[in-house]
Protein backbone atom coordinates (compact mmCIF):
# COMPACT_ATOMS: atom_id res chain seq x y z
CA UNK A 1 0.00 0.00 0.00
CA UNK A 2 1.10 3.34 -0.76
CA UNK A 3 2.40 5.69 2.09
CA UNK A 4 -0.35 7.79 1.56
CA UNK A 5 -3.08 4.95 1.01
CA UNK A 6 -2.39 3.50 4.42
CA UNK A 7 -2.21 6.71 6.27
CA UNK A 8 -6.10 7.57 4.93
CA UNK A 9 -6.70 3.64 5.58
CA UNK A 10 -5.27 4.44 9.33
CA UNK A 11 -8.15 7.43 10.09
CA UNK A 12 -5.19 10.31 9.73
CA UNK A 13 -6.03 13.65 8.54
CA UNK A 14 -3.52 13.95 5.68
CA UNK A 15 -2.73 17.08 3.47
CA UNK A 16 -1.01 16.42 0.20
CA UNK A 17 1.43 18.89 -1.05
CA UNK A 18 2.19 18.66 -4.85
CA UNK A 19 4.93 20.48 -5.73
CA UNK A 20 7.70 18.94 -8.97
CA UNK A 21 5.29 16.33 -9.03
CA UNK A 22 5.92 14.72 -6.17
CA UNK A 23 2.93 13.69 -3.63
CA UNK A 24 3.89 13.93 0.22
CA UNK A 25 1.52 13.25 2.81
CA UNK A 26 1.78 14.94 5.96
CA UNK A 27 0.29 13.18 9.42
CA UNK A 28 -1.41 14.95 12.25
CA UNK A 29 -1.74 13.62 15.56
CA UNK A 30 -4.83 12.36 15.07
CA UNK A 31 -4.02 8.82 14.46
CA UNK A 32 -6.08 6.81 16.96
CA UNK A 33 -4.00 3.70 19.03
CA UNK A 34 -6.86 1.03 18.25
CA UNK A 35 -5.59 -1.99 19.77
CA UNK A 36 -4.90 -1.43 23.80
CA UNK A 37 -0.90 -1.14 24.74
CA UNK A 38 -0.19 -4.61 25.75
CA UNK A 39 0.76 -5.12 29.62
CA UNK A 40 4.09 -5.68 29.12
CA UNK A 41 5.97 -3.85 31.74
CA UNK A 42 3.81 -3.84 35.02
CA UNK A 43 7.55 -3.58 36.92
CA UNK A 44 10.32 -1.63 35.32
CA UNK A 45 12.54 -3.65 32.13
CA UNK A 46 15.63 -5.56 33.47
CA UNK A 47 18.29 -6.65 31.30
CA UNK A 48 21.14 -5.74 29.14
CA UNK A 49 22.17 -3.37 25.82
CA UNK A 50 25.03 -3.53 23.55
CA UNK A 51 25.61 0.59 23.05
CA UNK A 52 27.38 1.84 26.63
CA UNK A 53 30.32 -0.66 26.16
CA UNK A 54 30.21 -1.74 22.22
CA UNK A 55 28.02 1.13 20.53
CA UNK A 56 28.97 0.72 16.80
CA UNK A 57 31.10 -2.23 17.47
CA UNK A 58 28.61 -4.84 17.98
CA UNK A 59 28.74 -8.01 16.76
CA UNK A 60 26.59 -11.22 16.86
CA UNK A 61 29.69 -13.66 18.82
CA UNK A 62 29.33 -10.53 21.89
CA UNK A 63 25.73 -10.84 21.66
CA UNK A 64 25.54 -14.57 22.41
CA UNK A 65 28.31 -14.68 24.55
CA UNK A 66 26.41 -11.76 26.78
CA UNK A 67 23.09 -14.02 26.45
CA UNK A 68 25.38 -17.03 27.71
CA UNK A 69 26.59 -14.92 30.83
CA UNK A 70 23.21 -13.37 31.36
CA UNK A 71 21.39 -17.08 31.76
CA UNK A 72 24.51 -18.36 34.09
CA UNK A 73 25.75 -15.76 36.17
CA UNK A 74 23.12 -15.49 38.50
CA UNK A 75 21.30 -12.22 36.19
CA UNK A 76 18.67 -14.41 34.86
CA UNK A 77 17.91 -15.46 38.33
CA UNK A 78 17.58 -11.82 40.11
CA UNK A 79 15.79 -10.45 36.77
CA UNK A 80 17.72 -9.88 33.82
CA UNK A 81 15.76 -10.71 30.70
CA UNK A 82 16.05 -8.61 27.57
CA UNK A 83 19.20 -8.65 25.51
CA UNK A 84 18.88 -5.64 23.24
CA UNK A 85 20.84 -4.42 20.24
CA UNK A 86 21.48 -0.97 19.93
CA UNK A 87 22.08 0.64 16.62
CA UNK A 88 24.18 -0.62 13.98
CA UNK A 89 22.89 -3.61 13.34
CA UNK A 90 21.43 -2.47 10.06
CA UNK A 91 22.92 -1.82 6.92
CA UNK A 92 20.54 -1.32 4.11
CA UNK A 93 16.93 -1.59 2.81
CA UNK A 94 16.50 -3.67 -0.27
CA UNK A 95 14.58 -2.72 -3.85
CA UNK A 96 11.30 -3.26 -1.36
CA UNK A 97 12.18 -1.77 1.34
CA UNK A 98 12.91 -4.36 3.26
CA UNK A 99 15.56 -3.56 6.20
CA UNK A 100 18.59 -5.49 6.17
CA UNK A 101 21.35 -6.87 8.70
CA UNK A 102 24.82 -6.26 8.52
CA UNK A 103 25.88 -10.01 7.96
CA UNK A 104 29.88 -9.21 8.13
CA UNK A 105 28.62 -8.48 12.05
CA UNK A 106 25.65 -11.18 12.69
CA UNK A 107 26.53 -13.30 10.24
CA UNK A 108 24.09 -15.94 11.07
CA UNK A 109 21.37 -13.49 10.46
CA UNK A 110 18.81 -12.20 13.05
CA UNK A 111 16.15 -15.28 13.44
CA UNK A 112 18.87 -17.39 14.19
CA UNK A 113 20.47 -15.12 17.17
CA UNK A 114 17.13 -14.22 18.70
CA UNK A 115 15.85 -18.06 18.48
CA UNK A 116 19.55 -18.59 20.59
CA UNK A 117 18.38 -16.04 22.55
CA UNK A 118 15.04 -17.11 23.37
CA UNK A 119 16.87 -20.55 23.42
CA UNK A 120 18.31 -19.41 26.96
CA UNK A 121 15.12 -18.93 28.18
CA UNK A 122 15.54 -14.71 28.17
CA UNK A 123 13.45 -12.38 25.26
CA UNK A 124 15.11 -10.05 22.71
CA UNK A 125 15.47 -6.50 21.96
CA UNK A 126 16.26 -4.31 19.04
CA UNK A 127 17.27 -0.76 17.90
CA UNK A 128 15.52 1.70 15.09
CA UNK A 129 14.54 5.50 14.41
CA UNK A 130 11.98 7.75 14.07
CA UNK A 131 14.15 9.59 11.56
CA UNK A 132 15.89 8.52 7.83
CA UNK A 133 18.63 7.56 9.70
CA UNK A 134 19.37 6.12 13.20
CA UNK A 135 21.87 7.96 15.28
CA UNK A 136 24.68 6.32 13.81
CA UNK A 137 23.82 6.70 9.89
CA UNK A 138 22.10 3.32 9.78
CA UNK A 139 18.39 3.36 7.46
CA UNK A 140 15.94 4.44 10.09
CA UNK A 141 12.02 3.53 9.89
CA UNK A 142 10.21 6.63 8.91
CA UNK A 143 8.20 5.65 5.90
CA UNK A 144 8.67 2.49 6.85
CA UNK A 145 7.19 1.40 10.31
CA UNK A 146 4.48 -0.91 9.21
CA UNK A 147 7.05 -2.99 7.57
CA UNK A 148 9.30 -3.04 10.08
CA UNK A 149 6.87 -3.77 12.96
CA UNK A 150 5.81 -6.77 10.46
CA UNK A 151 9.62 -7.63 9.97
CA UNK A 152 10.41 -7.23 13.49
CA UNK A 153 7.56 -9.83 14.96
CA UNK A 154 8.64 -12.67 11.96
CA UNK A 155 12.11 -12.24 13.56
CA UNK A 156 10.60 -12.72 17.09
CA UNK A 157 11.63 -9.54 18.40
CA UNK A 158 10.27 -8.46 21.94
CA UNK A 159 11.21 -5.14 22.33
CA UNK A 160 11.99 -1.82 20.41
CA UNK A 161 14.25 1.06 21.23
CA UNK A 162 12.89 3.30 18.93
CA UNK A 163 15.34 7.01 18.52
CA UNK A 164 14.41 10.26 17.52
CA UNK A 165 17.95 11.07 15.38
CA UNK A 166 17.02 12.89 11.70
CA UNK A 167 13.89 13.50 12.78
CA UNK A 168 13.66 17.17 10.87
CA UNK A 169 10.49 18.65 11.93
CA UNK A 170 8.05 15.25 12.61
CA UNK A 171 5.98 15.63 15.22
CA UNK A 172 7.19 13.13 18.66
CA UNK A 173 4.01 12.55 19.66
CA UNK A 174 2.44 11.43 15.70
CA UNK A 175 5.72 9.36 14.57
CA UNK A 176 5.73 7.46 18.13
CA UNK A 177 2.11 6.79 17.94
CA UNK A 178 2.56 5.65 14.22
CA UNK A 179 5.14 3.12 15.25
CA UNK A 180 3.33 2.03 18.88
CA UNK A 181 0.17 1.08 16.09
CA UNK A 182 2.45 -0.54 13.64
CA UNK A 183 3.88 -2.60 16.98
CA UNK A 184 0.25 -3.21 18.20
CA UNK A 185 -0.77 -4.51 14.85
CA UNK A 186 2.09 -6.69 14.37
CA UNK A 187 0.96 -9.97 15.71
CA UNK A 188 3.47 -9.98 18.45
CA UNK A 189 3.71 -8.17 21.66
CA UNK A 190 6.76 -5.83 21.61
CA UNK A 191 7.60 -3.30 24.14
CA UNK A 192 7.83 0.36 22.68
CA UNK A 193 10.85 1.70 24.23
CA UNK A 194 10.73 5.98 23.28
CA UNK A 195 14.21 7.57 23.15
CA UNK A 196 13.69 11.16 22.00
CA UNK A 197 15.72 12.39 25.42
CA UNK A 198 12.98 14.33 27.09
CA UNK A 199 12.85 16.86 24.27
CA UNK A 200 9.39 17.06 23.72
CA UNK A 201 8.00 16.27 27.33
CA UNK A 202 7.58 12.72 26.45
CA UNK A 203 6.04 12.46 30.43
CA UNK A 204 3.15 14.51 29.39
CA UNK A 205 2.09 12.52 26.06
CA UNK A 206 4.33 9.08 25.86
CA UNK A 207 2.22 6.93 28.52
CA UNK A 208 -0.91 5.79 26.24
CA UNK A 209 1.78 5.17 23.32
CA UNK A 210 4.90 2.97 25.20
CA UNK A 211 5.83 1.47 27.62
CA UNK A 212 8.80 3.88 29.25
CA UNK A 213 10.16 6.71 27.67
CA UNK A 214 13.90 8.66 28.17
CA UNK A 215 13.79 11.63 30.23
CA UNK A 216 17.38 12.90 29.58
CA UNK A 217 20.34 13.17 26.42
CA UNK A 218 22.81 10.26 26.70
CA UNK A 219 24.29 9.42 30.19
CA UNK A 220 28.05 8.65 29.98
CA UNK A 221 30.52 6.57 32.21
CA UNK A 222 31.08 9.33 34.61
CA UNK A 223 29.71 10.54 38.70
CA UNK A 224 29.33 13.33 37.12
CA UNK A 225 30.59 15.95 34.01
CA UNK A 226 29.32 17.00 30.07
CA UNK A 227 30.73 14.91 27.26
CA UNK A 228 28.76 16.26 24.04
CA UNK A 229 25.39 15.35 24.45
CA UNK A 230 25.99 12.97 27.17
CA UNK A 231 25.84 13.92 30.80
CA UNK A 232 27.39 11.78 33.98
CA UNK A 233 25.04 9.97 36.49
CA UNK A 234 24.58 12.29 39.17
CA UNK A 235 23.31 15.43 36.33
CA UNK A 236 21.18 12.80 34.78
CA UNK A 237 19.86 12.35 38.59
CA UNK A 238 19.14 15.74 38.84
CA UNK A 239 16.72 15.74 35.84
CA UNK A 240 14.86 13.21 37.14
CA UNK A 241 13.63 14.94 40.64
CA UNK A 242 10.56 16.08 39.19
CA UNK A 243 9.21 13.60 37.09
CA UNK A 244 7.88 11.10 39.79
CA UNK A 245 4.17 11.82 38.83
CA UNK A 246 4.43 10.70 35.87
CA UNK A 247 5.96 6.98 36.09
CA UNK A 248 3.97 3.47 37.04
CA UNK A 249 3.24 0.48 35.82
CA UNK A 250 3.68 -0.25 32.20
CA UNK A 251 4.77 3.85 31.92
CA UNK A 252 8.62 4.05 33.36
CA UNK A 253 10.47 7.19 33.02
CA UNK A 254 13.74 6.56 31.60
CA UNK A 255 16.91 7.95 33.28
CA UNK A 256 19.34 5.65 30.52
CA UNK A 257 21.17 2.57 30.82
CA UNK A 258 23.22 1.85 33.21
CA UNK A 259 27.05 1.94 33.54
CA UNK A 260 28.06 -0.60 36.70
CA UNK A 261 31.29 -2.26 35.59
CA UNK A 262 32.13 -0.11 32.61
CA UNK A 263 34.95 1.59 34.80
CA UNK A 264 34.69 4.76 35.06
CA UNK A 265 33.26 5.40 38.37
CA UNK A 266 34.47 3.44 41.84
CA UNK A 267 32.55 1.16 43.33
CA UNK A 268 30.67 3.17 45.66
CA UNK A 269 30.05 5.20 43.16
CA UNK A 270 28.62 2.20 41.48
CA UNK A 271 26.73 0.89 44.35
CA UNK A 272 25.26 4.76 44.36
CA UNK A 273 24.24 4.58 40.69
CA UNK A 274 22.50 1.54 40.95
CA UNK A 275 20.75 2.38 44.23
CA UNK A 276 19.50 5.24 43.46
CA UNK A 277 18.13 3.69 39.48
CA UNK A 278 16.56 1.51 41.87
CA UNK A 279 14.50 4.05 43.62
CA UNK A 280 13.83 5.89 40.75
CA UNK A 281 11.66 3.01 39.63
CA UNK A 282 13.99 2.72 36.57
CA UNK A 283 14.73 0.61 33.82
CA UNK A 284 17.62 -1.81 34.74
CA UNK A 285 19.47 -2.02 31.63
CA UNK A 286 23.25 -3.24 32.31
CA UNK A 287 25.65 -1.88 29.55
CA UNK A 288 28.66 -3.36 30.54
CA UNK A 289 30.66 -6.89 28.91
CA UNK A 290 28.63 -9.35 31.52
CA UNK A 291 31.00 -11.80 30.00
CA UNK A 292 34.14 -11.16 32.22
CA UNK A 293 32.72 -9.11 34.60
CA UNK A 294 34.70 -8.39 37.97
CA UNK A 295 33.03 -9.95 41.37
CA UNK A 296 31.47 -6.28 42.44
CA UNK A 297 29.96 -5.76 39.44
CA UNK A 298 27.96 -9.08 39.47
CA UNK A 299 27.49 -8.55 43.65
CA UNK A 300 25.97 -4.70 42.40
CA UNK A 301 24.07 -5.82 39.41
CA UNK A 302 21.92 -8.84 41.34
CA UNK A 303 21.69 -7.21 44.99
CA UNK A 304 18.05 -9.39 45.01
CA UNK A 305 16.90 -6.37 47.83
CA UNK A 306 17.67 -3.36 45.95
CA UNK A 307 16.41 -5.11 42.91
CA UNK A 308 13.01 -5.33 44.95
CA UNK A 309 12.64 -2.11 45.81
CA UNK A 310 13.33 -1.47 42.05
CA UNK A 311 10.53 -4.02 41.34
CA UNK A 312 7.93 -3.10 43.90
CA UNK A 313 4.93 -3.57 42.78
CA UNK A 314 3.43 -0.29 43.28
CA UNK A 315 5.67 1.29 41.00
CA UNK A 316 5.96 4.49 42.74
CA UNK A 317 9.43 6.43 41.66
CA UNK A 318 11.23 8.06 44.57
CA UNK A 319 10.96 11.56 45.56
CA UNK A 320 13.72 13.49 47.05
CA UNK A 321 12.34 14.41 50.19
CA UNK A 322 15.40 16.24 51.63
CA UNK A 323 18.38 18.18 50.22
CA UNK A 324 21.08 20.74 51.26
CA UNK A 325 24.52 21.21 50.00
CA UNK A 326 25.39 17.89 48.75
CA UNK A 327 23.46 15.88 51.20
CA UNK A 328 20.48 14.19 49.99
CA UNK A 329 17.46 11.76 51.15
CA UNK A 330 15.20 9.96 48.61
CA UNK A 331 12.21 7.92 49.66
CA UNK A 332 9.54 5.63 48.07
CA UNK A 333 6.60 3.82 49.50
CA UNK A 334 6.25 0.46 48.91
CA UNK A 335 3.53 -2.21 48.49
CA UNK A 336 2.10 -3.51 51.63
CA UNK A 337 3.45 -0.25 53.76
CA UNK A 338 6.98 -0.14 53.46
CA UNK A 339 9.19 2.14 52.48
CA UNK A 340 12.67 2.45 50.77
CA UNK A 341 15.21 5.36 51.67
CA UNK A 342 18.43 6.31 50.58
CA UNK A 343 20.43 8.48 52.28
CA UNK A 344 23.05 10.12 49.56
CA UNK A 345 26.51 12.30 50.03
CA UNK A 346 27.15 13.73 47.13
CA UNK A 347 30.46 15.20 49.10
CA UNK A 348 33.91 14.85 49.11
CA UNK A 349 34.21 13.73 52.65
CA UNK A 350 32.14 11.57 54.76
CA UNK A 351 29.31 12.68 56.40
CA UNK A 352 26.78 11.99 59.03
CA UNK A 353 23.13 12.03 57.96
CA UNK A 354 19.90 10.65 59.84
CA UNK A 355 16.50 10.80 58.44
CA UNK A 356 13.15 11.25 60.84
CA UNK A 357 9.59 9.28 60.81
CA UNK A 358 8.57 12.89 60.25
CA UNK A 359 10.39 13.68 57.30
CA UNK A 360 8.58 10.02 55.97
CA UNK A 361 5.12 10.75 57.34
CA UNK A 362 5.46 8.01 60.37
CA UNK A 363 4.51 9.00 63.58
CA UNK A 364 7.58 9.15 66.01
CA UNK A 365 6.40 6.25 68.12
CA UNK A 366 6.34 4.27 65.59
CA UNK A 367 8.62 1.14 66.17
CA UNK A 368 10.52 -0.01 62.60
CA UNK A 369 12.61 -2.68 61.19
CA UNK A 370 15.35 -1.25 59.44
CA UNK A 371 17.09 -3.31 56.81
CA UNK A 372 20.35 -2.07 55.23
CA UNK A 373 20.65 -3.28 51.30
CA UNK A 374 23.84 -3.24 51.05
CA UNK A 375 24.95 -4.13 54.08
CA UNK A 376 22.19 -7.06 54.81
CA UNK A 377 21.76 -5.88 58.39
CA UNK A 378 19.03 -5.26 60.25
CA UNK A 379 18.13 -3.58 63.16
CA UNK A 380 14.71 -4.25 64.76
CA UNK A 381 12.33 -1.64 67.10
CA UNK A 382 14.11 1.72 65.62
CA UNK A 383 12.04 4.78 67.01
CA UNK A 384 11.99 8.64 65.59
CA UNK A 385 14.92 8.39 63.13
CA UNK A 386 17.67 6.31 61.20
CA UNK A 387 21.07 7.55 60.15
CA UNK A 388 24.67 6.41 60.08
CA UNK A 389 27.89 7.34 58.29
CA UNK A 390 27.43 7.84 54.29
CA UNK A 391 30.95 7.21 52.60
CA UNK A 392 31.98 9.84 50.11
CA UNK A 393 29.87 9.81 46.95
CA UNK A 394 27.82 6.62 48.81
CA UNK A 395 24.40 6.27 49.78
CA UNK A 396 23.07 4.19 52.73
CA UNK A 397 20.14 2.01 51.44
CA UNK A 398 17.37 0.81 53.72
CA UNK A 399 14.14 -1.14 53.69
CA UNK A 400 12.09 0.05 56.43
CA UNK A 401 9.21 -2.08 57.73
CA UNK A 402 6.73 -0.75 60.51
CA UNK A 403 6.16 -2.98 63.72
CA UNK A 404 2.91 -3.11 64.12
C1 LIG B 1 21.22 7.94 20.82
C2 LIG B 1 20.56 7.24 22.02
C3 LIG B 1 21.54 6.27 22.62
C4 LIG B 1 21.98 5.26 21.57
C5 LIG B 1 22.55 5.96 20.35
C6 LIG B 1 22.78 5.01 19.18
O1 LIG B 1 22.28 8.75 21.24
O2 LIG B 1 20.13 8.19 22.96
O3 LIG B 1 20.99 5.61 23.75
O4 LIG B 1 20.87 4.46 21.21
O5 LIG B 1 21.68 6.98 19.89
O6 LIG B 1 23.30 5.65 18.08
Amino acid sequence: MKTTAWLLAAGLSVSLCLGGGVATAQAHETLKLEAPKPNLLPTPPMGWNSWNKYACNITEDIVRKQADAMAASGLKDAGYQYIVIDDCWQKSRDADGNIQVNLERFPSGMKALIDYVHSKGLKFGLYSDAGSLTCGGRPGSAGHEFQDARQYARWGVDYLKYDWCYTGTRDAEAAYTIMAKALRESGRDIVLSICEWGDNYPQRWAAPIGHLWRTTGDIYDAWEGKKGYSIGMVNILDKQVDLWRYSGPNRWNDPDMLEVGNGGMTTTEYESHFSLWAMLAAPLIAGNDLSTMDADTLRILTNKDVIAVDQDPLGQQAKRIWKEGDLEIWARPLKGGDQAVVLFNRGAAPAEMSVTWEQLNLPAGLKVQVKDLWSKKVTKNVKARFGGTVASHGVIMVRLTPII
